[in-house]
């Protein structure tokens, strides 16, 4: 069968024949699989966890959507239905025995595609149980590659609600509604993270630092969502305009970071999801200012089983009024390998059409 590999920590990309491993659990035949960011690093060899499984090649692919065509001795599954398998598999620690390997506290874990388990960019895996969220085909079909993405949203949300309950930061029509939040970033992740708030309740920002394709501001405005492009206005003038009262950043670049803590009130919750670039120790600043503004912070990576089904959910209440098909701007073969380098003019989710 058919696979997208490359080869950790050097990076690279191509498409191979390997053979169908004998595996026990569910099969499943790959339908579309989404590329993101981490599958870029990946194969520019820029992503310092990165390992295979076994050998030298590892399969790509975090983000899919398969249908079963052998549920083997599951009594959950049956052939036909359509599955999104997770990324992170536990290791032995506490957090990891408890389902919660997104927690997990001593890094004895492995993540399909990305480190120490092959990936889901393969015509067909086997896959436990456990494993695999199920999605119902008649009311999110094809939009379920986007679970995956999403589900790191849904964990998001869960640490905004533990952050908010430190201080009474609703308004005092218990809404959210006079907040305003601040996401930085506009791919995929920027622009669902900026949804999901939408659905609590708030005035949602998403911010990019260029002039965004229209593609995006149609997404924007048809949700409701506001928009700053930093290059023509600054973050310093439109908080003066709408103030900063919690901020996602979904970049990881130093100088967001540094325009959150700048700009943000007192009693802000920060959550951290991006992860390009690293925090100078220079920057010693920065920590007097979420000293003194109280502000909360939080870092978040990955998410667990309960968020996937989440994602499920919020997909099935809201995928057809946020128009999230917009979000998925290509649909390609598994020998368009080029798609990993070349960035279209216009593109958000890009993803193989595997069968
Ligand atoms: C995935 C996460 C994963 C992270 C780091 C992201 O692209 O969505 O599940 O934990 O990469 O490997
Ligand atoms: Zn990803």
């Amino acid at each position: 069968m058919r696979a997208i590999v490359t080869y950790p920590p050097t990076g690279g990309l191509e498409l191979v024949n390997v053979p169908q491993e004998a595996g026990n659990g569910v099969l499943v035949r790959t339908l579309y699989t989404g590329i993101c960011g981490t599958d870029k690093e990946l194969v520019l060899g820029r992503l310092k966890f990165a390992r295979p499984q076994k050998g030298h090649a590892l399969i790509l692919g975090h983000e899919a959507l398969g249908r079963v065509v052998d549920p083997g001795d599951s009594g959950s599954f049956k052939n036909g239905d359509l599955v999104v398998p997770m990324v992170r598999r536990p290791g032995g620690c506490r957090m990891c025995r408890m389902g919660r390997q997104d927690y997990c506290e001593d890094g004895d874990f492995v993540e399909a595609g990305i480190r120490g388990k092959d990936g889901f960019m393969r015509d067909e895996f086997f896959e436990e149980e456990n494993f695999l969220v199920k999605v119902d085909e008649s009311t999110i079909g094809k939009l379920a590659v986007l679970t995956e993405p999403l589900k790191n949203a849904m964990k998001i949300r869960e640490i905004f609600r533990f952050m908010e309950s430190r201080v009474k930061w609703n308004c005092d029509d218990s809404t959210l509604e006079c907040r305003n939040i601040y996401v930085f970033g506009t791919g995929t992740e920027g622009l669902l993270i900026s949804s999901v708030f939408k659905t609590m309740g708030m005035n949602v920002i998403a911010v990019n630092r260029h002039p965004l394709d229209e593609g995006i501001i149609s997404f924007l405005d048809r949700n409701g969502i506001g928009y700053l492009d930093t290059s023509s206005e600054t973050l310093e003038s439109r908080v003066k305009r709408e103030k900063m009262d919690a901020a996602v950043d979904a970049v990881g670049a130093m100088d967001v970071f540094k325009g959150i803590t700048d700009n943000i009130q007192r009693n802000g919750i920060v959550i951290l999801f991006g992860t390009n670039g690293q925090l100078p120790s220079s920057q010693y600043d920065i920590i007097g200012e979420i000293v003194d503004k109280n502000l909360s912070i939080c870092g978040s990576v990955d998410g667990a089983k309960i968020h996937y089904n989440e994602a499920v959910e919020f997909i099935e209440n809201y995928g057809k009024r946020f128009g999230l098909e917009s979000i998925i701007t290509g649909v390609y073969e598994p020998e368009d390998l080029d798609i990993f380098t070349k960035k279209e003019k216009g593109e958000i989710k890009k993803v193989i059409k595997w069968s």
